[in-house]
Formats: C-alpha cells, structure tokens, sequence
C-alpha cells in the first residue's frame, strides 16, 4: 500500500527534526529541547516507520544512534559496535523484558545485573598489554572520536591496569560524566569571574570532552564509572555481568557502589524503588537504573535485535525536565511576607506529574537566568522538590510587557512591598493586614516572648482565620465567649480561659508589643532597644531611619524595615485599632545616659541548661543588672554564661577568648549590686 502524502511528509519532517536537535545536542552542545521531549521525537517517527514499511529510508534517523564526529577529532572505528539500551518507562514493560528473557532463555526465572543509568556520555578505552592507548567516544555507534587526549585528563581513568600480567588487549567501556559538586563548583567559579556558565552536568561532560585543548578538559573536572567492555584479548571474561563489574573495580576503574544482583520482575522494581528513593543523594545524576542478564551465557543466547542487546534494558525515570510555555509571570505573598515571582505554565508533564506553575525564585534570578513572559522555558522538577523554571529555552516576541517588574503593591493587602539593602527578597510591609501572613503574624502576636495569649496556638488560630472571625490582632480583643465557643472541639472552658488570656495580655509593656508587631529584623533585643531608646510609642513610629539609627545596635537594614513598617497605613491603622481596644503600657521617658547595674553595657549570650533558673529567669536578672542578652558569640560578646550540654556557642566562646560563667558566678556577679 502506498504511503499516503501526509504521512510521508510528517516522517520527513520529523527526521529533519530530530537531526537538527542531535546537532544541537551532539555536536554544538546547546539543546533546544529536552531529552524527553527528543524521546518523543523519536518515538513517533519509529512508529510512523513501523506502520508503514517502505517509510524509513536508510539516513532516518531511526536507522542509527547518534551523530557524525565533530572536525577536529580523528576517527576511530569502535572493534565491537557500541551498542544502545532499550527502554522501559512502567512496570508493564519491564514485567515484557523479563517475560522475553525466560521465554528466550527457556527458564522460570531469570538472574539479573541491576546498577545505573548515568546520564553522561559513553566512552570505549583501549587499554594495550595493560597501558591506556586509545579512548574514543561512542559517536554512531560504530565510528566515534579519538578524545584520548582528553580522556588522560580525568584522573578517575587509571592509565594503566592493575593486574600481572595485563591482558594483550581490554576495552573498557563506561560513562564521562561530571559529579554534582564539580558541576556546582565550576559554575559558582564561573558566576564569580563573571564567565558563561554550565547548562546541566551531562552538557558540562559533553562539551568537556569535545575541548580541541586538553587544558579545558581537565577544567570540568570529569568523572568516570565503568560499566562494561567491548573487544579483549588475552582475558578471562568473568562468567556473569556481577563478576565482571567486581573485575573491573579490582583494574581500578570507579564502579558505582549502587549494583546488585536481583531475580525476576519483583527484584528488579524494588531496586528501581530503591534507587529512585536515593536519587536526589547520589552524587551525579542518573536518568534510570539498568538490569542486564546476569550470566554471559545467557547473554550470548539472546543476543541483539537492530543495535540493542535483548538481554538488558534501561529502566527510565520521569524526565525530571520538560519545555513548555510561560504564559505570565505573578506573585505570590509567603507567610511572612516574602513575595515570590511565579511562573504560569502551559500544563506539562515533569517528573511524574502535571505541572502548570513554577517559581522563579527571586527578582534577581528572573535577571540572571533572563526570564520574559511568554518565553519557552524548561521546566524542572526533581524529587520533591518544588517545580523551577530552570532556564530559557527559546526566546519569545519579547514586547516591553514581556519583562518582569515586581508590583508595588502587594496582591493580597495592597501594602507596599519593599526590598531591603543586601537581600534578594522583597517583602510585603503590610504584617498586620495582610491575609497572606495573617497566621503567621497572629501566632507572632500572641506567643509567649510577644503579648503572651496562652492557649492561642496554631490550632485555634487557624480556626479563628478560617471562619473570618478574626483578621487583625485587634480582632482578637472584640471576641466574645459565644463566638469563641461555637468553634469545634472548643468547651466552654477552654473559650473562657482563652478570652481571660486575651484579656489579660491588653496590659502590656512597650517592648513587648513593639516584638508583637512583628516587624522584620525586629527582635526581642531590638524591640527593647527601641523601647527603651524612644519611651513612647507615638515617638518610635515618628522616627525616620536617621533617627531610628540613634537607637543602641540599630543599624541601617534594621532602620529601613522599622520606619517601612510605620510608613506603611494599614499597620499604624491596626496599631490605632489595638489601642483602641484597651491594648496599653505603661510609656516612660526617652532613656538617657547608660543603664546602672553590675552588667551595665555588657553584652551576655546563655547557653546550655543552667542548674536552678531557666534561660527566661536568667535572661531578665542580667537585663535588670543592665545587661543585654544576645543570641549568638561574637567578638563583642562579654560573658558566656555556660549550663550542661552547652555546645558550639561555648567552643566559639572560648575560641575568641571571652569569658565564661557558671551559674553560681553568675549569681555572685548579679549581688554585687547590692555591695556598692
Ligand atoms: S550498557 C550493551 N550500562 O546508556 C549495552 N549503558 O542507550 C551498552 N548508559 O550509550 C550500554 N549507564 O551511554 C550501559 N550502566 C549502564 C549505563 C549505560 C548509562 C548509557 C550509555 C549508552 C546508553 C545506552
């Protein structure tokens, strides 16, 4: 039957396609798609040609396995053919391998070989009477290039076998690839000298090993793991794929610690699972597992259909990257304000689920990986990681309003959102408004070091937000027993001790309240500091950021974000509203002059469990001897108080010298007030 015009055309176009794309990927090294998606490619045109005999012309790109060498190499024809892997992709067609390898082998129950699918690429060395005299890639399969020069580089390739006396001839046949922390390393390098950066680890190791200079080669840093051989002479060939891989780690060739030996479909999915568990762990990426046959007999009596062995498969992951189009860019508001750009998605399919949104993580990353809207980006999901737009790749129109800005105005409150100096996050400024950060800032308010509400824990607060009762803390002093009480799971107990709680904490003091706000960089010190430096509220939130800089250890960052969170309305509309509903503290004078007391102007960190007081009891006799307590060691720290199990902040303090007190000094230290 004759092949009908469309379809002739739609295979002829597909093979122009995916030539272009093995160009892309083998030659120049710069991907347009995924491999996934060439997978797809691929499949179609394989289908296409299956159905219709007569189709595949012999330069299909069906009818070999990769691409032409690249100028500059020299050829070399591979002795043994270097063959590719099937592919399975569900339990279905790993359950047909087995199946085919008993029918084959005529057995019950087939041994396998289970290890790795790396994702680098396959190099054949020839080692001669033991020395490494050839290394060449695996170009189509039958004729690849002579990279030997490049391959000496990598220091995981012995150069000369570890046996007396050596085999006449081995070939050695294994993955180049680049290890995750040489991948990370190259690029922060790279990103610090301002050079192009590294797509993925296996581009790094293609590209790597395509270096006309050696000197480049050995910049990436590449690694190797065997996971075979191709033509020998004068060795005994282990008798299973297991002892082969064993033999070929007593060579000195790197062998992946993660293989092992499994009976029947059972074994071979419980170490897909296994490894699949791990993967995120390992140190350099794989895109599958594979089982080979175990015993070579049985390999040998099953042999190879086209350029695939019947006695192995590959056993693929979900394609952890997949292109698609970013239809717009938004934010979204996180529970303490930070705004995140996010990318809206054409729905695709990555890492075994459907993904139709994205972070972008950051303006600055929007900048650096040159994100527009209505781009084609990939996209990338691994393990459980959230998904990310990794990279651009293939530029849309790219109109003005393509380009991403970040609002003013947060999406949720309508406050400002502002960027500090030095960070990478902008923020919201609305903390007491914003529905977004409501629970966060409510739990904020009420907990212990705050206005100290007993009983308003996540649980209740949640149920508070979620049946609209409460939106700002001022709402929590309207609350009445009945609303309270009509809660789930809330006795009329419970609701009364709540609302006494509540009650209770509107006489507070001005530090404590000022902690409450929640307003960034503002801690329980600082909330002190303010506090004390100010005397009144009205005084503090008229501060500028010069003024708010006068304060004891408020530094410019801690400025911005005070006077921000002032300017913003909504908050000082919530503040009025607190106050309004009896929220009040006793207001003093600004402080003048140095605080009195045995620790007056010392700075004290507490670590440890201290015999007799808790860390809050000890905390407030140094405050009230007029010292400060701080978090962590520094160079300005004056004592460390130590109780048992005191652990890094002890070792920093004695590192840096300073001081450090038991409790009974520390109490001694504290009478000494009383002995002017
Ligand atoms: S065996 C006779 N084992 O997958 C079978 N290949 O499509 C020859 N690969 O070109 C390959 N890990 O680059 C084999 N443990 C492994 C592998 C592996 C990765 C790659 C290799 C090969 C491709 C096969």
């Amino acid at each position: 039957m004759a092949v009908p015009r469309e379809v002739a055309e739609r295979a002829a176009r597909l093979a122009r396609e995916i030539e272009r794309h093995n160009h892309l990927y083998y030659v120049l090294d710069a991907p347009e798609i995924t491999d996934a998606q060439w997978d797809e490619l691929f499949a179609e045109l394989a289908a296409l040609e299956a159905a219709w005999p007569g189709l595949a012309t012999p330069d299909s790109p069906t009818q070999r396995v990769g691409a032409k060498p690249a100028e500059g190499f020299a050829e070399v024809s591979h002795r043994v053919p270097m063959l590719s892997l099937a592919n399975a992709f569900s339990d279905e067609d790993v359950a047909a391998f087995d199946r085919r390898c008993r029918e084959g082998l005529g057995k019950e129950a087939v041994e396998y070989s289970c290890e790795l699918k790396f994702d680098g690429l396959a190099v054949t060395l020839a080692y001669e009477d033991g020395v490494l005299a050839k290394g060449a890639t695996r170009g189509d399969g039958e004729t690849g290039e002579d990279v030997t020069a490049n391959l000496r580089t990598i220091r995981a390739i012995p150069l000369r076998l570890r046996a007396e006396p050596p085999p006449r001839l081995l070939e050695v046949r294994g993955e180049v690839l680049m290890l995750r922390r040489d991948f990370e390393a190259f690029n922060a390098r790279a990103r610090a000298a301002g050079e192009k950066t590294l797509v993925n680890p296996r581009n790094g190791a293609a590209g790597g090993l395509r270096q006309l200079d050696p000197r480049l080669t050995a910049k990436r840093r590449l690694s190797f793991f065997a996971y075979g051989i191709g033509a020998h002479e004068g060795w005994a060939v282990p008798p299973t794929h297991a002892a082969l891989l064993d033999a070929l780690a007593a060579l000195g060739f790197p062998v992946a610690r993660e293989r092992r030996t499994a009976t029947g479909e059972a074994g071979l999915l419980a170490f897909y699972a296994d490894i699949g568990a791990r993967r995120d762990a390992l140190p350099c990426d794989i895109d599958g597992v594979v089982y080979k046959v175990n015993a070579r007999a049985e390999q040998e009596a099953l042999g190879f259909v086209s350029r695939a062995p019947r006695w192995a498969v590959a056993h693929k992951f979900p394609a952890e990257e997949a292109v698609t189009e970013l239809l717009d860019i938004g934010v979204q508001v996180g529970r303490t304000g930070a705004i995140t750009p996010v990318a809206r998605l054409a729905p695709v399919f990555v890492g075994g689920t459907t993904v139709s949104s994205a972070t972008l993580h950051n303006e600055d990353e929007i900048r650096r990986k040159e994100v527009w809207r209505r781009d084609r980006v990939v996209v990338r999901r691994a393990g459980d990681v959230i998904p990310e737009v990794a990279r651009v790749a293939q530029a849309g129109p790219r109109e003005e309003g393509d380009r991403f800005a970040m609002p003013a105005a947060c999406p949720e409150c309508g406050s400002a959102i502002a960027r500090l100096e030095g960070e990478a996050i902008a923020r919201c400024t609305g903390g007491l408004i914003c529905p977004a950060q409501r629970k966060a800032a409510l739990l904020h308010f009420a907990s212990r070091r705050a206005m100290d509400i007993e009983g308003l824990g996540d649980r209740l607060v949640d149920q508070l937000v979620d049946a609209g009762l409460v939106r700002t803390p001022a709402d929590l002093y309207r609350l009445d027993h009945a609303a309270l009480a009509g809660l789930e799971r809330m006795a009329d107990k419970s609701a009364a001790n709540v609302l006494a709680a509540i009650g209770r904490s509107r006489e507070a003091t001005l530090p404590r309240f000022v902690f409450a706000l929640g307003i960034r960089h503002v801690g329980e010190v600082t909330a002190k500091d303010l506090a004390r430096h100010f005397g009144t509220l009205d005084a503090l939130m008229a501060a500028d950021a010069a003024r708010l800089q006068e304060a004891p250890d408020v530094g410019p960052v801690v400025a911005e974000s005070v006077a921000r969170f002032f300017a913003e309305p909504h908050n000082r509309a919530v503040i009025a509203d607190l106050r309004a509903a009896g929220v009040r503290w006793a207001e003093g004078e600004p402080a003048r002059g140095a605080p009195e007391g045995p620790f007056a102007g010392k700075i004290v960190v507490l670590t440890g469990t201290l015999p007799t007081m808790t860390r809050d009891e000890a905390k407030a006799l140094v405050e009230a001897a007029g010292g400060r307590v701080a978090g962590s060691v520094s160079k300005k720290t004056h004592f460390v108080v130590a109780g048992s199990e005191a652990g890094s902040k002890l070792e920093r303090a004695r590192e840096l010298g300073i001081e450090v007190l038991d409790e009974a000094r520390l109490r001694a230290m504290l009478e000494e007030r009383e002995t002017p």
